[in-house]
């Protein structure tokens, strides 16, 4: 069985989906690696370090594609790489199959089984495989430390014979696993964290983290059944509004993480509560690339809003590429073992475990 990686464009994509002890740990389980020249290179990851560990390198990227069973990536390659696909080959990363339907329904129309992890079921089997949760979490942490990196001012409370600095005031909007990432994070730094999130379940969560949770009055728990939360209504939103408003006025620092699957981002924070803020307050908005919670923020910008400087990348993850390539690496090995039959020493697509059903694409 060939396992292969080839490089991504890695201006807009640092993480690899194959690092040195992933490779290892294919190669022990019998599958062939093959790799693109520099492949990790610009992680510290040297085509010899791959090559002592048995990884074949090739600079010709069509053959690698060509020879291969499993192409492991990040993104959908571009058109080009995406013509060298053949029947029966299975393609898994994050394919983003609401952007890209048309090219993935051309290569699955070639009976190229592509597999999207951000489909991922999220049941306890799949937690080792979870890609959502692994690369979510490192973002909720950095998000943090790009935040406090801005902020012209202490984060703990500081008695000194000076005075004393009052701990940051620290708002996670959405507390899923960035979020809460977000909360210990900013906790172990000494700030004052809140937090406030429409599904009732995160209320404990965010309480067991040290931080303070914000109910909106009145509301029901708005979760879906796989976990996930709903959109809000009018009455809801006006609710959240107020409260938030008010909050806002005393807040250092916002870290804003809400996302709705498959549908833009909530406007969480509009202007008239941007105004509310003091200058020289934070916001990251982590949700900017899905729309953005709040009504000012800007992919790959940052946004003066009256002195509120408002924060958000395409891809926060490009920050911490190293330890981000090793969870989803990790990731992806769970993944394929569930996929490959040992005995049969072939990929297995059966269609009644829910991990394969899921994130298969069909069209
Ligand atoms: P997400 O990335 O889709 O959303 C982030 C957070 O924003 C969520 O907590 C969501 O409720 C919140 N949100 C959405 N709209 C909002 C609004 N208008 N105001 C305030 N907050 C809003 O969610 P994530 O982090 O992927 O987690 C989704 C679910 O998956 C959670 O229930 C989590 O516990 C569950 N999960 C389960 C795992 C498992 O293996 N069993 C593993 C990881 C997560």
């Amino acid at each position: 069985m060939k396992i292969s990686s080839i490089s991504e464009n890695t201006t807009d994509e640092k993480r690899v989906s194959i690092t040195p002890e992933i490779a290892r740990k294919y190669i022990s389980s019998g599958f062939e690696v093959i790799l693109s020249e520099n492949y990790g290179t610009h992680l510290g990851f040297k085509d010899e370090d791959y090559k002592d560990l048995g990884v074949k390198i090739s600079n010709d990227e069509k053959d690698i594609i060509g020879n291969s069973d499993i192409i492991v990536q990040l993104n959908l390659p571009d058109e080009k790489k995406l013509s060298y696909f053949k029947e029966n080959q299975n393609l898994i990363g994050i394919l983003d199959s609401i952007a890209n339907t048309e090219k993935l329904k051309m290569l699955t129309a070639k009976k190229v089984n592509c597999f999207s992890l951000e489909l991922l079921p999220r049941i306890t089997r799949a937690q080792s495989m979870d890609i959502l949760s692994s690369q979510a979490n490192l973002a909720g942490y950095k998000a943090v430390l790009e935040a406090f990196a801005y902020f012209e001012k202490a984060i703990p409370m500081m008695m000194t014979a000076a005075g004393t600095i009052p701990a940051a005031k620290v708002l996670v909007v959405g507390a899923g696993v960035a979020g809460l990432q977000a909360i210990a994070t900013a906790k172990r730094m000494g700030a004052i964290v809140f937090a406030t999130d429409v599904r009732m379940a995160s209320k404990e969560q965010v309480e067991s983290l040290g931080g303070k949770f914000l109910t909106v009055e009145g509301s029901e728990n708005l979760e879906t059944e796989g976990g996930y939360a709903k959109e809000t209504s009018g009455e809801f939103k006006k609710k959240q509004e107020e409260l938030l408003a008010e909050t806002l006025k005393k807040i250092d620092i916002v870290i804003c993480t809400a996302l709705i699957p498959g549908k833009k981002a909530p406007v969480i924070i509009s202007d008239y509560m941007l105004n509310n803020m003091r200058p020289g307050s934070i916001i990251y908005d982590l949700a900017a690339i899905q729309g953005g919670n709040t009504s000012a923020s800007k992919v790959n910008q940052m946004v003066d809003y009256n002195g509120v400087k408002i924060l958000g990348e395409a891809n926060i993850l490009n920050k911490l590429p190293t330890s981000a390539s090793n969870l989803y690496a990790k990731n992806l090995y769970n993944f394929v073992l569930n996929l490959y039959d040992n005995e049969k020493k072939d990929i297995n697509i059966n269609l009644d475990d829910e991990i394969i059903n899921k994130t298969l694409l069909k069209y």
